[in-house]
């Protein structure tokens, strides 16, 4: 008999719905010693609430995340609500001893963000932030050829994450849909909303930035905000490149912006090593480029390995072989992963504290783009 693991989800937005089919899906293909519960979905509007609950099968609502957190009926709180109210939610769910899912970035900054790692080590409960790109099976094994020593030294990590969605000067900011170029409830603009995937996968795979060189521009200096009607100041960063040093002696590479016309989604990476190469594209996600400079020569160059065998990371419990999976089932593997963590008693990865490590990186990157200056990284771990 599974034992339950009663969920108390916050917000229903976007994330509020992979999460869900997440927990909805988990158990189906992973044998997990916990049975998730959907046992209420936590919105301010209860109407959408409850129509949300009703379509994903939760049992109840609340329109009060603090009600939620105080229930004796819930084990674990999902945050998927904005920026600005992680902290908050996270660390009253870990004074009431809930173990907690907590969206990305973890926190507005640093500061705010150190404040909620300590919340969670004080009252021992399970945490984790959803870096879901972690869990695409390709970029899981990246990490895997990474480990193993196939690249040798590693010297260059490039990426970037590039949208268009912003560019109509029409586009107001704030309110319930436009939250992202409001910094009062984003934080910043790209670099924590895009950025921050980009540079927690990086840590991951190639350790500590220890500093970092970074510009960011806003091109639209002033929108209608949707709350109070006026014309007001854009206080986000619309696009953000930086270029920085990482601990192990590679040379970083980042842009991300919301103004690359023709791109909705553009997140990729690509990594040289002395022995061999990586390079991975969201828009491919099943695919990961890899070269070996090991082949024999006549026959070296970039092989397209299609991530869907046995042996890939998390294929097995999917299809066949040659099938390929989706965007959503890199939340049902971090799900799966951190329920199965808990079960032998681990750590879930990423950490809040591993969030942490993120956060420092995008606030250096912010106050270097205002200082023009080369600024160090400060250390969560
Ligand atoms: N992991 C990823 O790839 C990824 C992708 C998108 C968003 N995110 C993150 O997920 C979070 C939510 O983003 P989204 O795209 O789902 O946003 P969204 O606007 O689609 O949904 C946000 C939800 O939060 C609710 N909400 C707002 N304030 C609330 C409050 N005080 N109490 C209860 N509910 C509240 C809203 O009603 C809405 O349902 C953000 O932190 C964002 O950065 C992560």
């Amino acid at each position: 008999m599974k034992k339950p693991l009663r969920i108390g989800l916050v917000g229903y937005g976007f994330m509020g719905r992979t999460h869900s089919n997440a927990f909805r899906k988990a158990g189906n293909f992973f044998d997990l010693d916990y049975e998730p519960v959907l046992a209420a979905v936590c919105a301010r509007d209860a109407a959408k609430a409850k129509a949300f609950a009703d379509n994903w099968g939760y049992q109840s609502i609340e329109t009060d995340w603090r009600k939620l957190v105080e229930r004796d009926d819930i084990d674990l709180i999902d945050i998927a609500s904005p920026n600005n109210t992680h902290a908050e939610v996270a660390i009253a769910a870990a004074k009431a001893g809930k173990m907690i899912m907590c969206e990305k970035p973890l926190s507005m900054d640093g500061p705010e963000g150190v404040k909620m790692v300590k919340a969670v080590e004080k009252a021992g409960v399970p945490n984790m932030v959803w870096y879901n790109y972690r869990r695409v099976p390709a970029v899981t094994l990246a990490h895997q050829l990474i480990a193993e020593g196939r690249l040798g030294k590693i010297f260059h990590y490039r990426a970037k994450f590039l949208q268009d969605w912003t560019i109509s000067k029409d586009l107001p900011q704030g309110g319930a849909a436009l939250w992202r170029l409001d910094a009062k409830v984003a934080g910043s603009g790209v670099t924590g909303d895009l950025l921050a995937h980009c540079i927690d996968t990086a840590l991951w795979l190639n350790g500590h930035i220890s500093s970092v060189n970074a510009m960011t521009e806003t091109f639209i200096k002033e929108r209608k905000h949707t709350l109070t009607g006026k014309t007001q100041k854009v206080e986000i960063d619309d696009a953000c490149t930086f270029m920085g040093r990482f601990e192990n002696g590679s040379l970083a590479n980042f842009e991300s912006t919301r103004y690359a016309r023709g791109h909705k989604a553009l997140y990729t990476f690509e990594i040289n090593g002395e022995n061999a190469s990586i390079a991975w594209d969201l828009h491919d996600l099943h695919r990961l480029q890899y070269f070996d400079y090991k082949d024999e020569s006549k026959l070296r160059g970039w092989r397209s390995i299609h991530v869907t065998d046995g042996e890939h990371p998390y294929m097995k419990n999917w299809w066949v072989p040659g099938l390929q999976i989706g965007y959503e089932h890199s939340f049902v593997h971090q799900f799966a992963d951190f329920v199965l963590a808990i079960g032998k008693g681990e750590k879930p990865r990423p950490s809040f504290r591993d969030a942490l490590d993120t956060q420092y990186v995008c606030d250096a990157v912010l106050k270097s783009a205002h200082t023009n200056k080369w600024e160090k990284v400060a250390k969560a771990k």
